[in-house]
């Protein structure tokens, strides 16, 4: 299949349409915000690497990236401390286990394993170099805008539903502190990273995101440079082996791309060097995946035969 803009857009329109009827799954019931938001909500959205915009459906409702922020520290604390450091700090494994395991660290003497999974996203949160909690904010979200091309901006409605819910996630960052994989003060890196979930994007600039990483880190849209392109292969890699939690065997057995998940309801995929598939539905399977995100994108990276592999 050719990806010029007719078939891309027809890609795109069919993902939407075929999809909007698949029933299953359920909202995030453990954060409050999460649990409020429409169910029906569906948006897809392809930005490719030149920069142009396709979309169907609530592409431009704003929904909670969650998770997917994930990405975008893991390339500041990665720029900031140098690929090798990273590595060795963070790790790139998958866990094996769901976002939130604290049985992952006690497995791994401590060791996160990857950035995409709680543990290792705090980690990486306390790897970014700042002096205090609103520098620390401040850098992780620029590189949230830069990489969406827009200033986008914490929800204070999620940061407080997450702030205080968070409980699970102060113990992981006090297990990594006592285990020396935490670079910070363990609350201000759990309080930084609650509130880098807590960001609204809507489905067009979650594309326009990952579309920067398929351009190698050039934002095609504003034409900023947001990250390193020797840096890119690297957070690719790392969104293969653990961008969809437990699922992630299974996306790279079937839609062959890297990938990002949230429980907000977005679900992202990059597609090196041609184009990002983002969607937004907000029931979630027991992963905690996207239901109808996930099937819409793997049929816009099926029909465009996208696979890597
Ligand atoms: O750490 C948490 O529980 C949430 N703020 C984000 C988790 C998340 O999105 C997991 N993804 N599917």
């Amino acid at each position: 299949m050719a990806l010029d803009a007719q078939s891309i857009q027809a890609a795109v329109d069919a993902a939407h349409r075929d999809n909007a009827g698949l029933q299953g799954g359920a909202n995030a019931s453990y954060i409050p915000y999460l649990a409020s938001v429409d169910s029906s909500l569906f948006g897809v959205a392809v930005v490719t690497a030149e920069g142009e915009v396709h979309s169907a459906g609530d592409a431009d409702f704003e929904f909670a990236l969650e998770s997917i922020s994930k990405v975008f520290t893991m390339a500041r604390a990665m720029a900031d401390v140098g690929p090798e450091a990273f590595h060795q700090k963070i790790g790139a494994d998958p866990t094996g286990l769901p976002f939130n395991s604290v049985m992952a660290l006690e497995l791994h003497n401590d060791k996160p394993l990857s950035p995409l999974v709680n543990a290792g996203a705090m980690s990486s949160a306390s790897l970014v170099k700042a002096e205090g909690a609103e520098q620390r904010w401040q850098r992780i979200l620029e590189t949230q805008q830069a990489f969406a091309g827009r200033k986008i901006q914490l929800s204070p409605e999620v940061n407080h539903s997450e702030q205080t819910t968070n409980f699970h996630n102060r113990a992981i960052a006090w297990l990594l502190y006592s285990g020396g994989a935490m670079y910070s003060d363990p609350m201000e890196a759990c309080d930084v990273y609650t509130r880098q979930c807590s960001t609204l994007v809507s489905t067009k600039d979650l594309a326009t995101m990952g579309a920067t990483l398929a351009a190698g880190g050039m934002n095609p849209v504003t034409q900023e440079r947001v990250v390193a392109a020797e840096l890119v292969p690297h957070m690719l890699a790392e969104m293969t082996m653990e961008g969809l939690y437990t699922s992630s065997g299974d996306w790279a057995y079937t839609v062959g791309l890297p990938g990002k998940s949230g429980v907000g309801g977005g679900v992202l995929s990059v597609a090196p060097g041609k184009l990002a598939i983002a969607a937004f539905s907000p029931p979630l399977d027991p992963v905690g995946n996207s239901v109808r995100g996930m099937a819409a994108v793997a049929q816009v990276a099926q029909r465009l035969d996208l696979s890597l592999y």
